[in-house]
C-alpha cells in the first residue's frame, strides 16, 4: 500500500458555503485543513475559510501562539470537528515578490503534517481571489513536497508517501493546477533519473528512458550508438567516452506541436552518467555525488515531458551527448589534441574537463539545425559552484535579451539564476592552446567563465543562445523546503516555464 494524500485547493471563502464538490472531492471527509495565509494576522482575516465553532478554536490558538502569518512560519492546530483533525494555518508574509514561492513552500508544509499525520484528505485553502498562477504554484509545491528517492529502500510499503492526488474544488484555477501538477511531475521525473546510480543509468539505458518518454509522448526520437557517433565526427565527444566499457549514445528528441508554433528551441543537457574525472582522477570526496553529472540531460528530459503533456507551441529538440567518463587502457590522455564536429582543434589539458569536450559536439549539431534558440544546461564547473553557492545556477549568454527571458522564467519558478559575464578579454586568453584552436582547461580562475567561453566556441553566433550552468544546484544535501535530499531537479521548471512564456 501506498500513502496518497487528496487535496482539494479552495480560494478564500467559508468552507461550510462550498456545496459538495463533484469532482469526487467530499467535503465532508476532510481531515486536514490547511491555510495558507497573507500577513494580515491583526485582523485574523486567515482564517476566514473556518465557520462556527472551529473559527472561535482556531482564532484563540493563533492569539495565544502569537501567530502573525510571517513568511514561512507554521501553527498546527488540532481540533475535533467532524472528520476534521488538524487544522494547519501556514504564514505567506507580505512580500508580493516571494509569494509563489512562499506557496510552494506553504502547500508542502501542510501535505507534509498530513502525511505525519496520516490525514488523507485535505482541502488547502489560499487567500483572496482566484488566480492560475496561485493555483500552479500550489500544484508545484504539493506535487513536488512528496517527492522522495526511496525505491532503494527496504520498508513497509504503507509508508510510501505518493505523488497527491489534486482535486478541484471550484474556486481554485483549473488550468493553473493542471499546469503546475504536470511542472511538478516533469520535475520529479527528472529527480527519478537523476537519483539513479550509474551502475543502473548508464549512456545506454539513459537512452532506453529517453526512447520510452518518446513513446509515451509520441516525440521523434533517434539514438546514435558509437559506431555513428564516430562517422558523425564527434570526436571531442567520442574521446571522452572511450575510457569506460559503458558505450556512449547520442540521443535527440523531438517535440512538435500540432497547431501554433512560434519557432523551434534546442535544449542540449549534459549526460555525464558518471564522472570519475578520467585519468586526471578526481580525489574520493569530490567523486562521490558524481552520478549527478547527467542532471542537465534529466532536465532536459523533463522539460521536454512538461513541454509535450503541455502542448506548448514550440517545437522542442532535446540534444544529450550521453557518456561516462572513466580511466582505463582506452582512455583519452592529458596532451591529446582533438578536432570537434565543427572542424575546431581542442587540446586536451585535463580529462576532467570533459563536460565541454562532450557538449562543444552536441552543441556543433545543435547549431546545424538552425533553431531559433538554444539552450544548454550542465552540472559543469565546481567553480559556478564555490561563485553562486549551492542553490544558484549561473546563466551565460550570447544574447542578452534572451537571456533576460530565461531569467523572468526562472524568477516565475523559483530557482535562482545569475547572470555572469563573458566578455573578459583577459579570461578569454585561459582557453588558448599553443598547438590547438582551445585547450579545455582554462584553470582556476574565473572556471565558470571560461568553460562558458569554450562552449561559445561551438554556438553559432547568430543563435540566441543561454548556458546554464547548475553544479552544486543539482543535488540538495539536506532537504531544504520543498527538496527532498537528491536531484533536486533544477532547471525543469524553467525550461518549461520559459517554453509557456514565450
Ligand atoms: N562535473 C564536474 C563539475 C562539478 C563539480 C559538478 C562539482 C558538480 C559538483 C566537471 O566535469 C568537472 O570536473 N569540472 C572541473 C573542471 C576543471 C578540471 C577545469 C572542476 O570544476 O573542477
Ligand atoms: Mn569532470
Ligand atoms: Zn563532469
Amino acid at each position: 500500500m501506498m500513502f496518497r494524500i487528496k487535496v482539494g485547493y479552495l480560494y478564500g471563502g467559508n468552507i461550510l458555503n462550498i456545496n459538495k464538490c463533484e469532482k469526487g472531492f467530499d467535503q465532508e471527509s476532510v481531515q486536514l485543513i490547511g491555510i495558507l495565509a497573507e500577513e494580515a494576522a491583526s485582523e485574523l482575516l486567515c482564517l476566514e475559510p473556518l465557520a462556527g465553532e472551529m473559527l472561535e478554536f482556531c482564532r484563540r490558538a493563533v492569539i495565544n501562539g502569537n501567530f502573525k502569518a510571517k513568511a514561512g512560519s507554521t501553527i498546527k492546530i488540532p481540533v475535533m470537528h467532524g472528520s476534521v483533525k488538524y487544522v494547519v494555518v501556514h504564514g505567506l508574509g507580505n512580500d508580493k515578490n516571494s509569494l509563489q514561492e512562499n506557496i510552494r513552500e506553504g502547500s508542502f508544509m501542510v501535505l507534509r503534517t498530513a502525511a505525519a499525520k496520516r490525514c488523507s484528505s485535505v482541502l488547502l485553502c489560499m487567500p483572496e481571489a482566484e488566480d492560475r498562477i496561485n493555483s500552479r504554484s500550489a500544484a508545484e509545491g504539493s506535487v513536488l513536497g512528496c517527492y522522495s528517492f526511496d525505491k532503494y529502500l527496504t520498508q513497509e510499503e504503507d509508508e510510501k508517501l505518493v505523488s497527491p492526488e489534486l482535486v478541484n474544488v471550484p474556486g481554485a484555477d483549473p488550468a493553473g493546477l493542471e499546469e503546475g501538477k504536470i511542472l511538478g511531475e516533469a520535475q520529479c521525473y527528472t529527480r527519478d533519473i537523476a537519483n539513479e546510480p550509474g551502475n543502473v543509468i548508464t549512456p545506454v539505458t539513459l537512452a532506453k528512458k529517453a526512447e520510452s518518454l518518446a513513446r509515451e509522448l509520441g516525440l521523434e526520437c533517434e539514438i546514435w550508438d558509437e559506431e555513428r557517433i564516430v562517422k558523425e565526427k564527434m570526436c571531442a565527444y567520442h574521446a571522452v567516452a572511450k575510457g569506460s566499457s559503458n558505450p556512449p549514445r547520442f540521443i535527440t528528441l523531438t517535440w512538435s506541436p500540432e497547431g501554433i508554433c512560434r519557432g523551434h528551441v534546442a535544449l542540449v543537457g549534459k549526460g555525464l552518467t558518471f564522472d570519475s574525472g578520467g585519468l586526471d582522477i578526481k580525489p574520493a570526496d569530490y567523486m562521490t555525488t558524481m552520478k549527478g553529472d547527467k542532471s542537465g540531460a534529466c532536465a532536459v528530459l523533463g522539460a521536454v515531458k512538461a513541454a509535450a503533456r503541455l502542448k506548448l507551441p514550440w517545437k522542442v529538440t532535446v540534444i544529450i551527448a550521453a557518456a561516462e567518463n572513466m580511466p582505463g587502457g582506452n582512455a583519452y590522455r592529458p596532451d591529446d589534441i582533438l578536432r570537434a564536429r565543427n572542424g575546431k582543434t581542442i587540446e586536451v589539458n585535463n580529462t576532467d574537463a570533459e563536460g565541454r569536450l562532450t557538449l562543444a559536439d552536441a552543441l556543433s549539431f545543435a547549431s546545424e539545425l538552425k533553431p531559433d534558440k538554444i539552450i544548454d544546461i550542465a552540472t559543469l564547473t565546481g567553480a559556478c559552484a564555490v561563485a553562486l553557492g549551492t542553490n544558484t545556477g549561473g546563466l551565460f549568454t550570447n544574447n542578452d535579451l534572451f537571456g533576460d527571458e530565461v531569467l523572468a522564467a526562472a524568477k516565475m519558478s523559483g530557482e535562482r539564476l545569475w547572470k555572469l559575464p563573458m566578455d573578459d578579454p583577459t579570461l578569454k586568453k585561459a582557453i588558448k592552446s599553443p598547438v590547438a584552436d582551445l585547450v579545455n582547461s582554462g584553470g582556476r580562475y574565473g572556471g565558470a567563465i571560461t568553460a562558458a567561453m569554450f562552449l561559445e566556441a561551438f554556438v553559432d553566433k547568430d543563435i540566441p543562445w543561454v548556458h546554464l550552468d547548475i553544479a552544486a544546484a543539482d543535488f540538495i544535501k539536506e532537504q531544504r523546503s520543498y527538496y527532498a535530499k537528491g536531484a533536486s531537479g533544477f532547471g525543469t521548471r524553467t525550461l518549461a516555464t520559459l517554453l509557456m512564456m514565450m
